[in-house]
């Protein structure tokens, strides 16, 4: 902050200097003075442009004066790039009705005052060192796309995006984010009726090679629209970071590093038409054993994820009936918290209802242990059992399941709300059973 503090002094000097120095020019050269199609490159170049380009290719400094508005009253596309300081009037270009799209580029700063441009759809933010953005003002009812790149924010604030806007796409690509505020991005895509099947690919939140530090409850909303969460570092997300509501399409998680989260971090309320859920190449710091989007009736894949630390028996009995879940490489040590279940099976044989027998015995096949290398957990298991790891190590509890029908998240699938709970039973009945059985000191020998 203070490197920006430093910078803003440094701003509003050189505008006192230019402020001065424009004065005098004013005074030489007439009332009428420099318009802002003098700096910028104006087109049509008559007093009603449409396009406005800004490179500051003369001078590091742009000011847009009160007596540009009416030129900027016509113009629909503008662009601000390599300036050093940009001045824009603090109460926004109320007149300039018909700007619709704006590109900022290259820039060590960019402070988006609400209310700058009223009738905003298409805001492109590019190569800025630092963006501040307070919200959208009246356009917040206008704005279709918004597409940040290569950019820092240090904070998404509450009420940056609002559920009035009638958005399009969303995309933050390689974007520095230390905080999204509850309430921040409230997001409600909406899809051309005339065109509905070939808008539904442009309708969503996208999230690419980009690093957020944290996402605090209710910090992003998704209405009606897909997300895609991908090659990005999501360092702590709170409970109800992320809800997709009505999705539509599907919630993509791919090659993400995930660090702390809960079961409900990221979750999908209700589903609009055949969307699907695919996490897969993520590294998970902890994975949460009742991860909701993991217990969907929807077509789920769970896929050559890493996992560091898992409670491995609410998580294994947890999974939906139509999760495919394989390839994933999980952490396999003496913690009671992986042990347990594995030895479950050995333990107490009959213990399962056939059909989760058969599906928990599919999953210790077709997931593996990251050392040894290429072990599934169904080898481990082995080794558990015959003692070769893990000697002596105490199996005390199978945990309870924290949430699995007591808190169990809404049901994403209202449509079938009966197959979840026949799940979650059967998963109860066992790890009770189970805990029933390891408390009363039965032991493997
Ligand atoms: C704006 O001007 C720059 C430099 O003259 C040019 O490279 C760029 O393509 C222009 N952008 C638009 C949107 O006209
Ligand atoms: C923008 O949205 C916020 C939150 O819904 C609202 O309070 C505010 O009045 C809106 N601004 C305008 C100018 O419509
Ligand atoms: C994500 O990273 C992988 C591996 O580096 C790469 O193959 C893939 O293209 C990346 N995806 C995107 C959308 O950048
Ligand atoms: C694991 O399996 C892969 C593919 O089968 C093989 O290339 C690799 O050498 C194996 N690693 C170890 C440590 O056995
Ligand atoms: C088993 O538990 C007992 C008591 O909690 C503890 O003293 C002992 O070190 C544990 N053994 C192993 C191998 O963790
Ligand atoms: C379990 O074993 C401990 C000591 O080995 C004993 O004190 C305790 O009563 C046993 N619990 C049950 C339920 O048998």
């Amino acid at each position: 902050m203070t490197t920006r503090h430093k910078f803003l002094l440094l701003a509003a000097t050189l505008l006192a200097l230019y402020g001065t120095a424009g004065a005098q020019s004013r005074g030489a050269a007439g009332p009428v003075g420099r318009s802002i199609c003098d700096t910028c490159a104006c087109a049509p170049d008559n007093v009603t442009p449409v396009t406005v380009n800004c490179t500051c290719t003369k001078t590091k400094l742009l000011i847009v004066r009160e007596q540009d508005t009416a030129i900027l009253s016509s113009v629909q596309d503008l662009t601000l790039a390599s300036c050093g300081f940009v001045s824009l009037p603090s109460s926004g270009l109320s007149s300039s009705t018909s700007l619709s799209r704006v590109t900022v580029r290259d820039m060590k700063l960019f402070h988006y005052t609400a209310g700058l441009f009223p009738a905003l759809e298409s805001l492109s933010v590019e190569d800025v060192g630092e963006l501040v953005l307070d919200g959208f003002g009246p356009a917040n009812r206008t704005l279709r796309h918004l597409t940040l790149r290569r950019t820092t924010v240090f904070r998404l604030v509450k009420g940056t995006v609002t559920a009035a806007a009638p958005l399009r796409r969303v995309l933050f690509d390689r974007v520095d984010v230390d905080e999204i505020e509850s309430g921040a991005l409230d997001m409600s895509f909406v899809s051309d009726g005339d065109n509905g099947q070939l808008q539904a690919a442009a309708d969503r939140f996208t999230v690419v090679d980009s690093t957020i530090k944290s996402v605090q409850s209710g910090g992003v909303t998704v209405r009606s629209g897909a997300v895609r969460i991908l090659n990005s570092t999501l360092d702590d997300l709170a409970s109800g970071a992320v809800v997709v509501d009505n999705a539509r399409g599907s919630i993509r998680l791919s090659g993400n590093r995930l660090g702390g989260m809960t079961g409900d971090s990221l979750s999908a309320v209700r589903w609009d038409g055949d969307g699907n859920v695919q996490v897969d190449g993520n590294l998970f710091r902890t994975l949460p054993a009742d991860m909701q989007l993991l217990r969907s009736e929807r077509p789920t894949e769970f896929v050559g994820n890493e996992v560091d630390s898992v409670d491995l028996s609410p998580f294994l009995f947890g999974l939906g009936p139509v999760v495919r879940a394989t390839d994933n490489r999980f952490t396999c040590d003496c913690d009671p918290r992986r042990i347990s279940v594995l030895k479950l099976n050995q333990v107490f044989p009959g213990l399962l209802q056939p059909d989760t027998d058969s599906r928990f015995a599919r999953l210790l096949a077709d997931n593996y242990c990251r050392q040894p290398a290429n072990t599934t957990l169904a080898g481990y298991r082995d080794l558990l059992v015959r003692e070769i790891a893990c000697k002596g190590a105490n199996l005390t509890v199978v945990q309870p399941p924290q949430s699995s029908t007591a808190q169990s998240p809404p049901s994403s699938d209202t449509a079938a709300p009966n197959r979840g709970n026949t799940v979650g039973t059967m998963y109860v009945t066992a790890a009770a059973v189970a805990t029933l059985l390891l408390l009363r000191n039965l032991s493997v020998n």
